[in-house]
């Protein structure tokens, strides 16, 4: 009897092992995408239009037929679930706490970009232990499977949290208006991400631009700079109008390159898309997402 019993503990546990190996085998190899390209888009300063360009681009790469997943990682006001007019019950610490998976979470928005809401989980996100990183970085990644496009949308300047976002990207795009702060503060960002976190490679996208000539103007004045002063090398991605239908569409809840698609800014947006999904990714190959690192960088 006792054998018996023994024996079938042993063969419980033996299943119990190769269940669980089997569980870690698929999230080893559910991950990104060869293809997934990761891209954080941040700024040195605030309200330079982040938040708009991440919906906008998104809803501009849905329309490219590209499975776009956005993750909401900007704490300050005027968040993209707030922009795009949805409710998210739940959100990343959720997920944190292991009360659900990432696919629970997600909300679907215009042109069916999917959103994770993350932001108002974040605070919490930066106190994990590693058992719950652990839960969202399987969970992330087995997402990421299933998509082309990996947005991030950071909050602005260089406090650890936005970088720690920041640094988990590929690929960066850094927003800049014609303010000189806003200016500054882009070359503060990129300093500190070359210096701490190794970075060599950005892009950059002006917004509120008046035409074309003065946003590549823009970007030649900071090149000229980051090309003396830091070893980086600085893409010019294009430009966004300064645009009234954009707090039109702001007002409305709704993107504007889905409410006024003939407007100046949508074009743009489009044409942004296009040039970012047809170039070949600009950072290294999809790798380890390191979110949610404590006293990352140093
Ligand atoms: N190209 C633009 N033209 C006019 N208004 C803009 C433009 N881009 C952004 N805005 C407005 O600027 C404000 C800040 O934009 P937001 O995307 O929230 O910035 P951030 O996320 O960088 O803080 C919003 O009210 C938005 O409507
Ligand atoms: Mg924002």
């Amino acid at each position: 009897m006792m054998k018996r019993e023994g024996s079938q503990s042993k063969v419980i546990r033996l299943t119990d092992k190769l269940a669980q190996r089997a569980v870690l085998n698929t999230e080893a190899e559910a991950g990104p995408r060869p293809n997934t390209r990761v891209i954080a888009i941040t700024s040195g300063k605030g309200g330079v239009g982040k938040t708009n360009i991440v919906a906008n681009l998104a809803f501009a790469m849905t329309q490219l037929n590209k499975k776009v997943l956005v993750f909401d990682g900007d704490l300050g006001l005027g968040n993209i679930d707030v922009l795009l007019g949805l409710t998210p019950k739940h959100n990343i610490s959720h997920v944190a706490m292991g009360m659900m998976k990432m696919t629970d979470i997600v909300v679907s928005g215009p042109g069916n970009m999917m959103i994770l809401p993350a932001s108002s989980g974040i605070e919490s996100l930066t106190h994990l232990s590693e058992a719950q990183r652990d839960r969202i970085y399987a969970s992330l990644r087995q997402m990421l499977a299933s998509v082309d496009i990996f947005l991030i949308d950071t909050g602005a300047g260089i406090s650890s949290n936005v970088m720690n976002f920041t640094s988990s990207a590929q690929e960066i795009i850094v927003v800049v208006s014609p303010e000189p702060t806003s200016i500054t503060d882009a070359y503060a960002l990129m300093k500190v991400m070359r210096l701490h976190y190794s970075h060599r490679h950005f892009n950059l996208i002006v917004n509120f631009a008046k035409m074309a000539k003065e946003a590549y103007e823009l970007y030649r004045q900071l090149k000229v700079v980051t090309d003396r002063f830091l070893d980086i090398s600085l893409e010019y991605l294009g430009y966004v109008v300064a645009d009234e239908e954009i707090p039109r569409g702001v007002k409305l809840q709704r993107v504007v390159s889905e409410v006024f698609p003939n407007s100046q800014a949508s074009k743009c947006f489009a044409t942004l898309a296009k040039k970012i999904v047809e170039s070949p990714r600009s950072g290294p190959p999809a790798g380890r997402l390191i979110f949610f690192r404590e006293n990352a960088g140093g």
